[in-house]
Parts: structure tokens; sequence; C-alpha cells
């Protein structure tokens, strides 16, 4: 532990499981409920915006009524205190990392508590539902939608996520089932470059076999116990 400097931490839906978030591909998930093609794409935004707005503006109002739990609050102490390079790259879109008092975090995947302007590219910070078009705080125009990255897109800040990953001595990957991709392959671009990788998660990934050691239970025992080890 005494070469490590420089950290990347990849978070997911797992981390906030216990603050009453769903994950997204568990039991009771959110694609269960909602097919991923009728709400997190742009073609199903062009062919119905009500059932897509109103989804999000769902799962918008619900995060603001959650609290961050054990495992956020020790990853933003582990940011306080830690005094090299630290980067929280989280695929949630939530604003629990925040909330927690972290502050090096980066959302890949765009945030709930996010509008964006599709005639303008504004995005302001916007708390309430969109499903009535409200208009653009910035240009007026009635084009706000979700600032999330919906499948199809490019995932945001990829530049700053490779660089901090060329840097890292130490990759971690907390609650996410590596379904995804780009940020499933993270760990294998921390492997190449020598990074040691360690994987935080209830159960094993899609890319476990990937990782140099798996922890496996929930995160608010697994994330506060694996931070005191790292600072002591
Ligand atoms: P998933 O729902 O795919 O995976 C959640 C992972 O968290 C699973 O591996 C669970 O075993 C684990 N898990 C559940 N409860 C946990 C707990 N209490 N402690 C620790 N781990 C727990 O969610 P993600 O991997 O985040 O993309 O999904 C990746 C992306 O897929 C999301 O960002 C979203 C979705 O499509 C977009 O919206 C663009």
């Amino acid at each position: 532990m005494a070469a490590i400097r420089n950290i990347v931490i990849l978070t997911g839906a797992g981390i906030s499981a216990e603050s009453g978030i769903d994950t997204f591909r568990g039991a009771g998930g959110l694609w269960e409920n909602h097919r991923v093609e009728d709400v997190a794409t742009p073609e199903a935004f062009k062919r119905d915006p009500d059932l897509v707005l109103r989804f999000y503006d769902m799962r918008r109002a619900a995060i603001q009524t959650r609290e961050p739990n054990a495992a956020h609050h020790a990853l933003a102490r582990l940011d306080r205190e830690w005094r090299g390079n630290l980067l929280i790259v989280t695929q949630n879109v939530d604003d629990l990392h925040e909330r927690g008092g972290a502050e090096r975090v980066l959302h890949m995947h765009g945030e709930h508590l996010n509008a964006w302007c599709t005639a303008c590219d504004a995005r302001p910070r916007w708390t309430g539902p969109l499903i009535d078009r409200p208009p653009c705080p910035v240009c007026g125009a009635p084009a706000l939608r979700p600032d999330i990255v919906w499948f199809g897109e490019m995932p945001y800040r990829m530049e700053e996520i490779y660089d901090a990953l060329r840097a890292a001595d130490l990759f971690v990957s907390i609650g996410t089932s590596g379904a995804v991709y780009p940020a499933a392959g993270f760990v294998r671009n921390a492997r190449d470059l020598d990074a040691a990788t360690l994987e935080l998660n209830l159960e094993r990934s899609q890319g476990s076999s990937w990782f140099d050691e798996s922890r496996l239970g929930p995160a608010t025992e697994l994330v506060p116990a694996w931070v005191d080890e790292l600072l002591s």
C-alpha cells in the first residue's frame, strides 16, 4: 500500500442500493419495470417523449428523498484525507457522493439534477419535473431533456477518465455489474498499465476475473473497512 499515490474509483448503482435507490439489473431493478429501449435511448425520446420525461421525473424526485449511506461517507472521507490524486468516476446519476461530502467526483453518465437544453446547450441545475416542457432558464426554449447519457450516446469526460487511469496505481470498482461499456473496460486499462485492481461488490461482476482481488459483501460494510485500511 505504501507505493500507492494515484487512485481511480469507479462506482455503480450498487453503492446507492442501501440508500434505497434500485440498481439497474437487480431484482426489482429499473429495467424490469421499464424496458431500457423504452426509456434510455434518443430514439425512445423521439418516439414517446412523455414516457421518457415522466420516467426521469419520477427518478429525479425519488433521489431527492434518499440519503447517502456509509459507503458514500467513507469515500468522502478518503477524498478529504488522501493526499495523492484521487478521482471518483461514477456511473450513477444521483448526487449521493456529493451529499456525502465527496468533491473529486466525475459523473460519466450525467446527472438527474441537471437538465440539458437541446436548443442552446445550457446545462442548468434542475430539481423539478420536465414533463410540462418548462422554458430553458438561459434561452427560453421549451427544449430541456434529462442530462443523462442514453444508450448510443457518448459518456462524458472520457479523456479525463483515461488520463486518470493512465496515472493510476490503484483502480477500485464498487457496486457495478460490469455490464456496460466503456466503464466495464476500465479495469483492463488500469491493469495493462500495472495498476493494482480491487473489486468491492455484493457478488462477482461480469469482469471479476480481471481484478487482482474481489471482496464480496454490501458496500456499507466493505467500503468503510477498505478506506480504514488504506488510510491507516
Ligand atoms: P447494475 O444494476 O448493472 O449493477 C449493480 C451491481 O451492484 C451488481 O453487480 C450488484 O451485485 C451490486 N450491488 C447491489 N447491491 C449492492 C450493495 N448493497 N453493495 C455492493 N454492491 C451491490 O448497475 P451499474 O453497474 O451501475 O447507464 O449499471 C451500469 C449502467 O447501466 C448504469 O450507469 C446505467 C445502466 O444502463 C446509463 O444510464 C447510461
